[in-house]
């Protein structure tokens, strides 16, 4: 066995913040630490966590108190809280939870195996019978924190990464938009947007490096660039990465409604490598509760912008997120929630239950008086329309054949699967490891609540996408 240090890095959330978690991972691999098998035998814990929803929070609190005892067990363990609740909580977390060493928000990651190494010293230095492990270093632990402070990105070594052929880049950080009851512009900050050149630069490295499928990351990721000045748009930046001949598969997640340009959608029509569907979340169809959302757009101003899209990009299916119980939802509004589901048929839908944050404008302003049965059926409610409309769309493709993107294993034995243009999973009968990464043509023969079941038609990837 190695003396390597090993470390334990926990993720919750967002996209996001996988990947952020892979750029923490990347650093400490560098520095010479190595995957933990479990708890047990860790040297260091990370939890990079989640502040959206108060559930996300409750999870890391509890699994916290777990780690208190381990701690206990033992004392040169470092424990780490990053990411969004590490910036929510930074002022008193150490405080409640004094076994925890390290507190970095998601804007301060630059250093962070500096912290660790550091904080590891200073555990060993403490490893005295009379110390109590649990109080933890007082004073001496390090929260970092604070938005568009240096060492903000951490320069990606693009060998380290989960999936050989497939990556997320960030495009940019932070959020700009005043949605009533989101945390994110807190915890995360104003936009920034990188430059052009070094998202190419990047994607460029990965590409190089066997990537062929790229979904670039932005928490409103069609205003990529608005900071940037006149000309830097997402459908720039799609135009520069789609010229690189080895990637050929372009997504981008979340979108917002009312960055969906004009442009925009010519790129999405005209560019074959960019997929076939975008992530354009409604929240909710009424206009008084998107009014008091601060959403910035009507029921009929969401399905103007889809039926521009479909104008000239029909083949483009949308998902979209939903938030029932908002403060004042009455069942009236929520019908017209029901009626937009009905109207567009997305792809794909998250639902989400109301959870008040803290220092948002609709936990400070408004009430939060949908009682919970009543967001739990609603909650329902939505699911099982998003189950019928995905079934339609699913039985729709009984017998086409699609090309999808060999991704692994699935969780069934003897079978692998893949992702379509549409982002659908497929799972096939395989267990030859060789496929993964290869784009083969499968013939959909089957139909699943929220899959599709296929067979390969040949070995030799396309050439074209579908
Ligand atoms: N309560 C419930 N859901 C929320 N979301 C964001 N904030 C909240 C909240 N306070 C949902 C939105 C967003 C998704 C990432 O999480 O639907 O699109
Ligand atoms: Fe959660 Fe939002 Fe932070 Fe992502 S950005 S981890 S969704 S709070």
């Amino acid at each position: 066995m190695s003396d390597a240090p090993k470390y334990l890095l926990h993720s919750y959330g967002c996209q996001m913040n996988k990947l952020d978690s892979e750029l923490v991972e990347s650093k400490l691999n560098e520095r010479g630490y190595v995957p933990a098998e479990g708890e047990a035998d860790a040297d260091v814990v990370l939890l990079n966590t989640c502040s959206v929803r108060q559930h996300a929070e409750d999870r890391v609190w509890s699994r916290l108190g777990v780690l208190r005892k381990s701690k206990r067990a033992n004392p040169g363990l470092v424990v780490g809280v990053i990411g969004c609740m590490a910036e929510e909580h930074k002022r008193y977390l150490r405080a409640r939870m004094p076994h925890v060493d390290l507190v970095v928000g998601p804007s301060a990651f630059g250093d962070i195996d500096d912290k660790v190494e550091e904080l590891r010293a200073k555990n060993r230095a403490l490893l005295k019978p009379e110390v109590d492990p649990t109080r933890g270093l007082g004073e001496e632990g390090v929260v970092l924190s604070g938005h568009g402070v240096s060492g903000d990105t951490i320069k990606r070594n693009v060998r380290v990464r989960p999936h050989r052929s497939q990556a997320f880049v960030s495009v940019m950080r932070g959020c700009n938009m005043p949605c009533a009851y989101c945390i994110v512009p807190t915890t995360r900050g104003k936009e920034i947007s990188r430059p052009i050149a070094d998202i190419v630069e990047e994607a460029q490295r990965l590409c190089d490096d066997g990537v062929t499928e790229i979904t670039l990351l932005g928490q409103t990721v069609n205003a990529y660039g608005r900071d940037l000045g006149k000309g830097v748009t997402l459908a720039a930046l799609l135009r520069a990465l789609h010229e690189i001949p080895s990637l050929r598969r372009l997504a981008f997640i979340t979108s917002h409604p009312n960055f969906l340009s004009p442009e925009l959608i010519d790129a999405l029509a005209e560019l074959p490598k960019i997929a076939r569907y975008l992530h354009l979340p409604a929240q909710s169809g009424s206009d008084a509760v998107l009014k008091r959302m601060r959403r910035g757009y009507t029921y009929d101003r969401y399905v103007r912008r889809a039926e521009q899209l479909w104008d000239k990009a029909p083949d483009i299916e949308l998902q979209s997120d939903w938030i029932v119980g908002f403060p004042g939802e009455t069942d009236e509004e929520f019908r017209r929630t029901i009626d937009l589901m009905e109207r567009i048929e997305f792809s794909q839908s998250y639902v989400f239950k109301y959870s008040p944050r803290p220092a948002t404008l609709s936990a400070d302003e408004m009430v939060d008086d949908v009682p919970d049965p009543v967001k739990a059926e609603r909650n329902q409610v939505l699911l099982a329309l998003q189950e019928k409309h995905t079934k339609k769309k699913h039985d729709a493709l009984l017998g086409s054949t699609q090309e999808i993107l060999v991704t692994g294993d699935s969780k069934v034995a003897g079978r692998m699967s893949g992702r379509t243009w549409h982002h659908r999973i497929v799972h096939f009968d395989s267990t030859d490891q060789s496929l993964i990464g290869q784009y083969l043509p499968v013939r959909i023969d089957e139909a699943l609540g929220h899959s599709l079941v296929g067979t390969v038609l040949a070995y030799d990837a396309a050439e074209t996408p579908a």
